[in-house]
């Protein structure tokens, strides 16, 4: 199939776009900037901008199938209106050049009016990619483990470099963290099942834990071994303030994803697991993996 990856270059892109190839694919790579991109062998790299609609026609062509792996957190506030704006240029470009079908990774999470802005800006996402001709595939998952990935950096770094933590209620919240290596397996694996098109499914891994378990078993393969004091009285903001000071994530993503904790990111339909039957990486391995690459 000929398949076009926007996000190409980001933390989750750029293992998918690799496997691609490896199951067979004719892969194009979507980037703002092919200067400083390195594609894998065989790949062609289209440059363009979600966010102005004409650098996009051409990259359309003779695409089959398209994934959707963009956000804009990093660009700080106005976050959600680019991500929405970005989403609605993609959905009208894919639907002039015909294609046939669309495989977005979007959040976990449950729904209401609950939601952080960050994960209310992803469901913002699925639907727009849903408002349209195509079939399109939704895989929604919580914290993917891997080397890059942003929110498993914030986790590290805590653990690593902080000795004692006076936290909110959010370090009780329950999250199901998926491996790198089987979100990717997903994201290949849809493609060849024609039952998952049109349709959307949780992913995760085989542990639920709390954002404390989380923190403790990664300080213990990191040897460190910090005190976590959760106390009911402390405010987001205040975490928002000592994750600025011990992490190197920026500030425009750290803190949507920090709003994010209140909310249980847990899988509670695993109808994918009989689709794409494949074997889930436990917690402490995908943890393993990550800090070994
Ligand atoms: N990381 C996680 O733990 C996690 C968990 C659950 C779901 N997800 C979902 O997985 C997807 C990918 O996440 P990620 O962590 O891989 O993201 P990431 O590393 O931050 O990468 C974001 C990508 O978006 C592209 N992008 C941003 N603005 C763009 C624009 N205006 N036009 C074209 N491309 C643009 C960037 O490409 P260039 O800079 O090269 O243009 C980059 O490749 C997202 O939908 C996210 O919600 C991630």
């Amino acid at each position: 199939m000929n398949v076009l990856v926007t996000g190409a270059t980001g933390f989750v892109g750029n293992s998918l776009v690799p496997a691609l190839v490896s199951a067979g694919h004719t892969v194009t790579a979507m980037t703002r900037d092919a200067s400083s991109y390195d594609p894998p062998d065989g790949v062609s790299v289209t440059e363009c901008d979600l966010l102005s609609p004409e650098t996009l026609e051409d990259s359309f062509q003779s695409v089959d199938v398209a994934y959707y792996l963009v956000h804009s957190l990093q660009t700080g506030e106005a976050f959600a209106r680019r991500d929405r704006e970005a989403a609605q240029n993609f959905v009208r470009a894919a639907s002039k050049a015909g294609i046939e079908r669309v495989i977005y990774l979007g959040g976990l999470g449950e729904t209401g009016g609950e939601l952080s802005e960050h994960l209310r800006s992803r469901r913002e996402v699925e639907s727009i990619l849903d408002s349209n001709e195509y079939e399109l595939t939704t895989l929604r998952a919580a914290i993917i483990i891997g080397r890059g990935s942003t929110s498993f950096t914030m986790i590290r770094q805590l653990a690593e470099r902080l000795p004692v933590m006076v936290t909110p209620k959010w370090v009780r919240t329950e999250c199901q963290p998926i491996a790198l290596q089987d979100a990717i397996a997903y994201l290949v694996g849809v493609l060849d099942v024609p039952e998952t098109a049109d349709e959307t499914f949780e992913i995760g891994g085989p542990d639920v834990l709390t954002y404390q378990q989380m923190l403790n078993q990664t300080a213990s393969h990191l040897g460190t071994d910090p005190l976590i004091i959760p106390v009911p009285v402390l405010s987001p903001a205040l975490s928002v303030y000592w994750v600025d000071l011990v992490t190197t994530v920026p500030q425009s993503v750290a803190h949507p994803l920090i709003y994010g904790l209140k909310n249980s990111v847990v899988v509670t339909d695993d109808r994918i697991r009989d689709l794409v039957p494949i074997t889930l990486t436990p917690f402490d391995q995908a943890i393993e993996d990550a800090l070994s690459e």
